[in-house]
């Protein structure tokens, strides 16, 4: 039977022109409406851009015509004139990083939890893994990338004005920690700090990139919202441990990305468990319940990551694990996420 709910999943089918995400993802499609095999879609694009609407319009009929049942489509793109897209809000203003192939946030629902030492592991591991990877500390008011990652030195501003991003253990990296001292508190408005991760990432060279992580700050609130619409994302990491996963605050994330229609890439389980000198497992959180939480979430589940305080100390010292000993069986943990998160991002 045809319904709203099939044509809906068909348009699934149709990408966003140069992004991984699909149009329904996007929150693109506006109306569908299905009356004896005669389909017709609205779409309110985001960017004033002709190409893209020609190209989704073209898509759109092409799939919806391939459907049994369908005798006539017909397929409106509504598009925002140049001044319009400007001061929208959401997708509109998200014009992609010009050379970043897939922009990935790491969040979670709560601080302290481990988003930093993932996403500076994630970052290594993906570089290890042969990716071209950027790592953007979004977190302005307890910048931590810049200790994690061993990266001290003020970015250089290049002949075209740019930020140039230091690079540490082969990524890309950028944040507030880099550009104040360390006695300069940060006492921003909310504004300030969208106009500054904007200029992260369209006043920076980043170059050309297989991945840009971007380590958020702590919590779900209108701030995480504020950066999530602002950063032109392709999907959401959530870093939970046992315990936040057995309060439900998981769940915030989530709730998080879903709101601002990006695609959760998947849950990792942080501190998931701890190995004895004696090889015993303990698990002191209880374990698992990110992967319960997944499933209940449908959601994929990326991978668990045991505690060991090596992973503390190397972070300390400002060379992840994963760059000091890719051996050690968290680092292995972290690369085999990285593994499963490219796969999600072809
Ligand atoms: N798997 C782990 N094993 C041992 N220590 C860990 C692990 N994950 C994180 N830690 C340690 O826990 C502390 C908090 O981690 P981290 O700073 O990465 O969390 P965060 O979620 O980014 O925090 P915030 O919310 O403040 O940004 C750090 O000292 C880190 O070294
Ligand atoms: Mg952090």
């Amino acid at each position: 039977m045809l319904s709203q709910e099939v044509i809906q999943n068909a348009l699934k089918a149709v990408k966003y022109p140069g992004f991984s995400r699909d149009i329904i993802s996007f929150g693109l499609v506006r109306e569908i409406s299905v009356a004896n095999g005669a389909v017709s879609v609205m779409l309110q694009l985001t960017s004033p851009n002709p190409d893209a609407a020609r190209q989704i319009k073209g898509e759109c009929e092409q799939v919806l015509k391939g459907l049994s049942g369908v005798n006539h489509v017909l397929v409106d793109v509504k598009q925002p004139t140049s001044g319009q897209a400007e001061t929208g809000k959401s997708f509109a203003n998200q014009t992609k990083v010009p050379g970043v192939k897939h922009i990935i946030a790491v969040a979670s629902g709560k601080g302290g939890v481990g988003k930093s030492t993932c996403s500076a592991n994630l970052a290594c591991a993906l570089k290890h893994l042969g990716a071209r990877v950027g790592l953007l500390d979004c977190d302005i008011y307890g910048p931590s990338i810049p200790l994690m990652m061993g990266v001290y030195e003020r970015p250089a501003v290049s002949e075209k004005e740019q930020l140039v991003p230091p690079v540490s253990h082969g990524v890309k990296v950028m944040s507030m920690g880099l550009l104040l001292n360390d006695d300069q508190p940060v006492i921003w408005r909310g504004p300030m700090i969208t106009k500054t991760i904007q200029q992260f990432l369209f006043a920076v060279a980043w170059g050309d990139l297989d991945f840009l992580l971007v380590d958020l700050p702590p919590g779900t609130g209108d701030a995480q919202l504020t950066l999530c619409q602002t950063v032109p994302l392709d999907g959401g990491v959530v870093i939970s441990t046992p315990q936040e996963a057995a309060l439900g605050v998981v769940r915030k994330g989530i709730a998080m990305f879903n709101k601002v229609n990006v695609p959760i890439l998947g849950i990792v389980e942080n501190m998931s468990y701890f190995t004895a000198p004696n090889g015993e497992r303990i698990e002191i959180f209880g374990h698992g319940g990110g992967k319960r939480e997944a499933a209940r979430q449908n959601v994929a589940f990326l991978g668990e990551v045991p505690i060991f305080p090596e992973i503390r100390e190397a972070g300390d010292r400002g060379t992840p694990m994963v760059v000091s000993t890719p051996n050690h069986p968290a680092s292995k943990a972290f690369i085999q996420i990285a593994e499963n998160l490219r796969k999600f991002l072809k």
